[in-house]
């Protein structure tokens, strides 16, 4: 058995982003055309409900933690339920809200050597005192287990594996390295109980879908709807493709991608502000829905 809680389905910027005037922000914003709040993409997982596993740690972590009381402080002064967290790549998106964790409670971060190593040359990540925050290299392929602060077993069980993706933005420039893992998926198991989360990936290579097909539940990326929306929505220069994400629509995207792979329950997340599917009318949406995808709003808890 295992609880999943949505923290967040958005993509960097959340919906609405700080900057963006874009409609589908206007609507959050004001509170219109059925548009909720979200924040960026992150979600807690536990076996007991009382300790509670991360996966990425969002720049709206401190509000995400505020809105969901299964991560409020349960005894004494300073207790926090959050015993780790688990990185799939070195995004903004993914790490900065390891900065609102940085007041003395003992977790353990779970991360590739490839993203520790980020963390390790970013000096204001040393506000994660070692005293406190275990930081523990995640190897591809090799199933571990998450253990609880005190060192007993959390009852959870974890597998990496790489998936396409990409340098974080902020890195890119330096020499391109062919064997770098720059985004890694996760398969998280408590018994029978099992899903993967990918919300980050370029293609649905033969590999992937091999491996994910029979999953009860998977959440993947879901940026974008075309490649190209952020070009023709005036937004930004950037494809999908560029970005190493998967856009839903489209021959090659995730929709199409999926049709052949038996997946129980498909859940969209990392869903850009641009994406016309975050309208719950739109023909997009309608589209997703009958191809039995999800898109949850935040604060959603999943039993398994
Ligand atoms: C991404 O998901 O591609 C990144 O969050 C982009 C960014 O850092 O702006
Ligand atoms: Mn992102
Ligand atoms: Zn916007």
């Amino acid at each position: 058995m295992m609880r999943i809680l949505v923290l967040g389905a958005a993509a960097g910027g959340g919906v609405p982003q700080w900057n963006c005037n874009c409609g589908i922000c206007r609507s959050a914003r004001q509170g219109g055309n059925g548009i909720g709040r979200s924040a960026q993409a992150s979600v807690a997982v536990s076996a007991d409900g009382d300790h509670w596993f991360l996966i990425n740690a969002s720049p709206d972590l401190r509000q995400q933690i505020t809105d969901n009381p299964q991560l409020h402080p349960r005894h004494g002064l300073r207790h926090s339920p959050i015993s780790g967290v688990l990185l799939t790549n070195g995004d903004v998106d993914a790490i900065a809200g390891l900065l609102t964790m940085r007041e003395g409670s003992p977790f353990t971060l779970y991360a590739h050597d490839n993203v520790l190593s980020i963390l390790r040359a970013n000096s204001i990540f040393n506000v994660l005192s070692p005293v406190h925050v275990k930081r523990q290299p995640i190897r591809l392929e090799e199933p571990f287990a998450l253990t609880l602060p005190d060192g007993r077993p959390s009852g959870l069980k974890v597998t990496a594996f790489a998936v396409p993706g990409k340098v974080p933005l902020y890195l890119e420039g330096g020499a391109p390295d062919p064997d770098a893992v720059d985004t890694i998926g996760l398969l998280i198991e408590n018994g029978d109980s099992r899903f993967y989360y990918v919300a980050a990936c370029a293609e649905v290579t033969p590999d992937l879908a091999e491996r994910l097909a029979g999953a009860p539940m998977v959440f993947f990326d879901g940026t974008l709807w075309q490649d190209d929306e952020m070009i023709k929505g005036g937004l930004s220069a950037k494809t999908g493709r560029r970005m190493a994400h998967l856009a839903m629509s489209g021959a090659q995207g995730s929709i199409e991608s999926f049709k052949s792979i038996a997946v129980d329950r498909k859940i969209y997340l990392h869903i850009n502000n641009s994406n016309p599917a975050w309208h719950p009318d739109s023909p997009e949406r309608h589209h997703l829905t009958q191809a039995g995808w999800e898109i949850l709003p935040d604060g959603t808890e999943i039993s398994l």
